[in-house]
């Protein structure tokens, strides 16, 4: 009988990432993907932990799985990810939902195989979250969810523990890759036809920067300097068939003059920034540990539009962290207005369990929380209609990714600054970078024909 599998993901593309992983390794186990995750052998939840509304998703689902869990006894339910990093988790996990019959971590995910392996032969669960966040493992399979498009981690973690934010403590500290070993798995990417690859980091502009664990590169150990972010960029801009390179995500207190004059060098890097701001306002900057300031981000914004005048640029903004006043919203809404984003991820704050903001007093209201998110987003929006008519009659390189979702004769792709573009096109230009003029330039989509 034929095994399969389903895997569902929650969260960032680190998850998406790590999913890409456990689907390689359960391929090499010889499951297949089925859509149907009532009918597969085995369903993995990679869990999200960052909102209060990813945790609460995820028990909508696996609440679903129970009947179809019953109904098969080989059938195997795991749950991975961030959410398994938080002890109160695991202890509902197993009060409320005992039926699950593997737990493991984000700092386990190569050991899932062997888990795996443990509950179907003895049919009983395993909850295994290790502590040890030093472990990387290199050189495991993945099957990967694009040909011409990849994620390529460069470091996991984060030691920046922002007041509002639980991936520190669910991703452990930060470790980057060799680079060796990210050139390596670049070139092999390129070799099998990848044009575009994602670096990815909860802060890539800090690779290299600290050693934790034995595995992890520091450049400070290198006699020759070694390698850091901007001069990795440099290394992948020079491999032979990668025409895209894109990266997240930054941190605006290590945003170097360097990474900054590569958007002038580098041939390949895209004319695009996401670089998270949270905040307009001082005082809630510092509050949230963010150790940079408006005149700061202002200051690289400046330099980088400098560097390239088209760049297209993005953020992450919290409306109502713990005390922000109508004033220090107004700084938010003032501070979107001058950097003139062209897309933005808004976000009401969610108090997240053991961070330092969940245990400050001054919590915002939800009414008001939700009163200035809607003015916000009626700002960014205002903006960005104004950006997307600069689009119309321009010719654009566009990666085409495939049918659009929404009409199956159109074929659907994005530009460099991740705009996306519905055109008419044969299918065999997908994964193909193609000249596209664009014919109709909406605020959230282009319509464009071969040009
Ligand atoms: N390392 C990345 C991504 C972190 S999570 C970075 O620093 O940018 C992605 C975004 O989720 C954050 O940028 C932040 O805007 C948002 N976020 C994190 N914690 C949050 C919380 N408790 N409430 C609301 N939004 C949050
Ligand atoms: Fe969270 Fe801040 Fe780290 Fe980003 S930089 S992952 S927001 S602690
Ligand atoms: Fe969520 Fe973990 Fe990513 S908390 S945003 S999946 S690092």
């Amino acid at each position: 009988m034929e095994k399969t599998y389903h895997i569902i993901t929650f969260g960032c593309q680190m998850n998406e990432r790590d999913s890409e992983t456990l689907a390689g390794m359960l391929q090499a186990e010889g499951y297949t993907y089925t859509d149907d995750k009532e009918a597969a052998e085995v369903v993995l939840l990679n869990t999200c932990s960052v909102r209060e509304n990813a945790d609460k998703k995820f028990f909508g689902v696996l609440g679903q799985l129970k009947h179809s869990h019953e109904a098969n006894p080989d059938k195997v339910v795991g749950v991975c990810g961030c959410m398994m990093q938080q002890q109160h988790i695991i202890d509902m996990l197993k009060s409320k939902y005992p039926w699950v019959d593997i737990v493991f971590g984000t700092h386990n995910v190569a050991e899932f195989p062997r888990l795996l392996n443990n509950v179907q032969t003895t049919k009983k669960n395993i909850v295994e979250v290790p502590e040890d966040e030093e472990a990387m493992a290199e050189g495991l399979p993945a099957k990967r969810a694009y040909s011409f498009k990849a994620f390529v981690n460069v470091m996991y973690g984060c030691n920046n523990f922002c007041s509002y934010c639980i991936v520190p403590y669910t991703r452990g500290r930060e470790r980057s890759r060799r680079p060796e070993d990210i050139l390596a798995e670049i070139r092999d990417l390129a070799a099998h036809g990848c044009k575009e690859i994602t670096l990815l980091g909860q802060n890539v502009n800090s690779y290299g920067k600290v050693k934790h664990g034995e595995g992890s590169y520091c450049y400070k150990d290198e006699p020759d300097g070694g390698v850091d972010f901007a001069k990795l960029i440099r290394m992948i801009d020079e491999i032979e068939g990668i025409e895209r390179i894109r990266f997240m995500t930054s941190h605006p207190k290590d945003l170097s003059d360097d990474l900054i004059e590569c958007f002038r060098d580098c041939k390949h890097l895209c004319h695009f920034f996401h670089l998270p701001v949270q905040s307009g306002s001082d005082r809630i900057l510092k509050e949230m540990n963010r150790h940079y300031d408006r005149e700061k981000y202002f200051e690289r914004v400046e330099k980088l539009k400098e560097a390239c005048p088209d760049i297209s640029l993005s953020t992450d903004i919290i409306v109502g962290f713990p005390g922000e006043t109508e004033e220090d919203f107004e700084g938010t809404l003032d501070l979107v207005r001058r950097v003139r984003y062209e897309s933005a991820f808004t976000f009401i704050y969610s108090v997240r369990r053991g961070t330092p903001a969940a245990a400050m007093e001054n919590q915002v209201p939800e009414d008001v929380k939700h009163e200035r998110f809607n003015r916000l987003v009626d700002t960014i929006h205002e903006i960005q209609e104004e950006i997307s008519k600069k689009y119309q009659d321009q010719v654009l390189p566009v990666l085409i990714e495939g049918p659009s979702k929404t009409d199956p004769e159109v074929l659907t792709g994005r530009t460099e600054s991740g705009k996306t573009v519905d055109l008419k096109a044969p299918a065999e230009l997908i994964g193909q970078i193609v000249p596209v003029k664009i014919v109709k330039a909406q605020t959230f989509s282009l319509y464009g024909e071969l040009a």
